[in-house]
């Protein structure tokens, strides 16, 4: 595992752009899945504005560690939110792009999306096999859409399932851990003050870490790196 920590957000969202510019730059056909939340969200504005002449986008398919169970034009759809800040403002072929649909009943699309997984991407133990998952960590410790009163999706033996926002209810749809670890490469975006506790116990090994799907991210590829801002990076 790597940890790379910078000064800013902006600057975790350049550096990062970079680093995918040259993992993109190795492959002709990249399958990677996105997360939602606001460090994305940076991240996709800068490679909009300036990794325009760096990528080209028609070799790489997009697809979401996870959505919340919405529709496309809703202001909590992580697609509506990509479409915003990046595929509106890049040169990618519209059979790219495999969104989990937000709209459809959540049962049935954890399945169809599971499908779409086993149907695009290429395998590795039988499994399907992303070139990257991008994720991220929430302040009550969730990655993509499992949170720590249902860590036991993690270990499901479907590749997607059904989640609960504990708070609000909302069901979302997320990849599980097999699918996660399974993936070439895995990088967390984690920025702000709000992360710097959690982060702590993660790469301290503390016991209540148990708990954040973040602490189980250990790809059997061994590639690995934490994205971190100085803010998150504190108690380290
Ligand atoms: C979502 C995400 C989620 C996200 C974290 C971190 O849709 O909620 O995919 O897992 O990565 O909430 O979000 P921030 O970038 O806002 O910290």
């Amino acid at each position: 595992m790597r940890i790379k920590t910078y000064n800013t957000k902006q600057e975790v969202a350049s550096n990062f752009s970079r680093y995918l510019a040259i993992l993109l730059a190795s492959e002709e056909t990249s399958h990677i899945a996105l997360s939602g939340g606001s460090t994305p969200k940076v991240v996709f504005d800068e490679l909009a504005a300036n990794f325009q002449s760096d990528i080209d986008w028609h070799g790489v398919h997009l697809y979401w560690g996870d959505e919340r169970c919405v529709a496309p034009t809703d202001d909590d759809s992580n697609y509506k939110m990509t479409v915003e800040h990046l595929i509106s403002k890049i040169d990618i072929p519209k059979e790219n792009i495999h969104r989990i649909k937000g709209e459809n009943i959540p049962k049935e699309e954890a399945v169809r999306y599971a499908d779409v997984l086993d149907e695009n991407l290429p395998k590795s133990n039988g499994i399907p096999q992303f070139d990257l998952v991008i994720l991220g960590m929430g302040d009550d410790g969730h990655t993509a859409s499992i949170f720590p009163h249902e860590i036991d999706l993690w270990d499901s033996e479907q590749y997607c399932e059904v989640a609960t926002h504990p708070d609000s209810g909302q069901r979302r749809i997320t990849i599980s851990g097999q699918i996660i670890n399974n993936a070439k490469n895995v990088v967390f975006l984690v920025t702000g003050e709000g992360k710097a506790e959690k982060v702590g116990e993660i790469h301290n090994k503390n016991d209540k870490a148990k708990m954040y799907p973040a602490s189980l991210v250990a790809p059997e590829s061994n590639n690995l790196v934490w994205f971190l801002d100085e803010a998150a990076a504190t108690l380290i």
